[in-house]
């Protein structure tokens, strides 16, 4: 089923004390308001474990911000979905595009990752997006469409239709203050969708939740929301301000 959620990437900020209260703030600002998205954080791995717990009562959900593509071993600094699973993660990002550009992550790759995730019963948020030249270039549908293709090829198609989640973020308004405008994304949008039911059918695609992100913010949120394709938003530094993300968070009706 489409979800509405509100997604917050964290990335590599904030010390544990600074984690611990945001999260804690925001689950009382969520018990008093009781958004009608679902809402997810993902802090750094280190901070999982304590932050699940006190979110233990909550509605928010923890998510980890990369998973291995490997099951065990020796991986150094590498966390697997069977670990994250063990501290009560459920959800991870996958194939972010900071991990695309400073660790070389591929499609193949991350696919595998989704692969370990499904297979313990995990759900990804696959992120993808075009970089600017690409866009300049008249290449972004091509780019998302292989993006997508090669990351969802070899996943059990039962899997996609209980569990997907995909993030559109164009390279060039992450982090920039460039948002890709309404239309823009919600074409993109459908794209993938449609990208999702070219390869696995329509009951996959009707079923896949797509959110947008790309200094996504209080100002431009509700705009994106109002977009027939778009579920919701993946946020990175907006997040990381409780009435900045309250506010993303109540302009998804
Ligand atoms: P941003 O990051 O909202 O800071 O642009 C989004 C993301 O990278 O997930």
């Amino acid at each position: 089923m489409r979800r509405k959620i509100v997604a917050g990437n964290w990335k590599m900020n904030l010390t544990f004390q600074q984690a611990r209260e945001l999260a804690l703030r925001l689950n009382t600002w969520v018990k008093a308001h009781k958004p009608i998205a679902e809402i997810i954080v993902a802090p750094p791995h280190l901070y999982l474990e304590q932050i699940n717990k006190d979110l233990r009562n909550s509605t928010i959900t923890v998510a980890s911000q990369n998973v291995s593509a490997m099951p065990n071993g020796a991986f150094t600094g590498d966390v697997s979905a069977e670990q994250l699973l063990s501290i009560g993660t459920k959800i991870s990002i996958v194939g972010h595009s900071e991990r695309r550009a400073y660790h070389y992550e591929q499609d193949k790759y991350i696919g595998k990752k989704i692969t370990h995730l499904y297979e313990h019963g995990m759900s990804p948020i696959l992120c993808v997006g075009e970089k600017l030249e690409d866009r300049e270039q008249g290449k972004h549908f091509d780019v998302v469409e292989e993006q997508v293709t090669i990351a969802l090829e070899r996943q059990d198609p039962e899997n996609l239709k209980k569990n997907l989640i995909v993030a559109y973020e164009p390279v060039w308004a992450i982090g920039t203050g460039k948002t890709a405008t309404p239309d823009q994304a919600q074409e993109m949008h459908a794209f993938i969708r449609k990208t999702i039911g070219n390869q696995h059918g329509l009951s996959v695609a009707n079923r896949t939740t797509i959110l947008y992100g790309g200094s996504v913010n209080a100002g431009n949120a509700r705009d994106l929301f109002e977009q027939y394709d778009i579920d919701g938003a993946l946020v990175g530094g907006a997040s990381l301000n409780l009435d900045d993300f309250t506010t993303i968070i109540s302009a998804r009706k």
